[in-house]
């Protein structure tokens, strides 16, 4: 595994890995033998854990050179938000980049990101001013700026990207359709703890009794599955599903609530209350985002036509 923390050093690993591909030997040029080369790209903020490692797994499967990024972005986090605090540690995330057959992990600094005062944003409009860009203004800004760098710098075929983040993965979906970026989003499933709770690098924040109370969140969205699987409870509106989920996480004296909220995916846009769950022909998302002490905890359950495509 090849380790860089400069963007030169990154760009000569992955075109050394596209010219001679994993065992160093030249490609022919018009061997019917070679394909082309595809490199699948991780970006992360660290502190992996088994969420992260499916997304190598996936990426392991897909490409022929997987690229890992571990870097905390500045820019994606508001002034009062957890940015220094931020869980780090690179020795532990190299073992398991090893253990998953990353071959080049970028760990770039600060300066090397940004070596001179950001001009430049990327701003997906629209889809960012809902859900965590409501209550993380500029957080959204922040991340496709970052991702869209870390894509010119590794040039990848296929990014892979966590669905507990759901509207992240919709913002940068826009983003590369948008902007034509040669790069495939490939949206992964939420990994979650054997009793429910979503994968998380700030699970670390939770006490004992947090950690208990926020399991409310995935216990709301397994209704949802139910409802949503349940033909003859199909005749369920979005207030009532709404309704249910709030009280599920309301019985946890410890949740407060930032949002819930049900919407289109990928487009993201508000359904009406009265409406039935059947006569809704876009897929559907139910997403939260509760607060436990100073911790945000962010999950989701997608909907598509009747059928759930994310394990709760
Ligand atoms: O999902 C994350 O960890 C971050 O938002 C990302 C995509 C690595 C950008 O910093």
């Amino acid at each position: 595994m090849i380790i860089v923390r400069e963007v030169a050093q990154l760009r000569q690993a992955i075109a050394e890995r596209r010219q001679f591909g994993a065992d160093g030997a030249k490609a022919e040029q018009g061997s019917a033998a070679i394909r082309p080369h595809t490199v699948g790209f991780v970006p992360t903020m660290g502190y992996l854990h088994e969420g992260h490692a499916s997304l190598m797994q996936k990426a392991r499967e897909m490409a022929d050179t997987v690229v890992l990024s571990i870097f905390v972005n500045p820019i994606q986090f508001g002034p009062n938000e957890d940015l220094d605090s931020y869980p780090r540690d690179e020795a532990r995330d190299l073992e398991v980049a090893r253990r998953e057959g990353v071959d080049i992990v970028f760990l770039p600094t600060v300066a090397e990101m940004y070596p001179q005062p950001t001009r430049t944003k990327i701003r997906v409009s629209a889809l960012t001013d809902r859900l965590c860009g409501a209550s993380r203004p500029g957080h959204f800004d922040g991340v496709t700026t970052v991702v869209a760098k870390l894509f010119n710098m590794v040039g990848p075929d296929l990014a892979f990207f966590g669905m507990k983040d759901a509207q992240q993965v919709a913002v940068l979906q826009q983003m590369v359709t948008d902007l034509n970026m040669n790069v495939t989003i490939v949206p992964c499933p939420i990994v979650r703890e054997a009793d429910g709770l979503a994968l998380s690098s700030r699970n670390v924040y939770l006490s004992a009794e947090q950690r208990e109370q926020a399991l409310v969140l995935s216990q709301s969205l397994r209704k949802v599955r139910e409802v949503s699987e349940d033909d003859v409870q199909n005749t369920f509106t979005i207030r009532q599903l709404y309704q249910m989920v709030e009280t599920t996480i309301t019985s946890s004296p410890l949740a407060d609530i930032d949002y819930i909220e049900i919407l289109t995916f990928p487009s993201l846009e508000p359904l009406l209350p009265e409406q039935r769950l059947s006569d809704v022909e876009e897929d559907i998302i139910v997403a939260l985002a509760v607060k436990f002490g100073n911790t945000r905890l962010i999950d989701n359950i997608r909907i598509q036509k009747g059928e759930v495509l994310l394990h709760v």
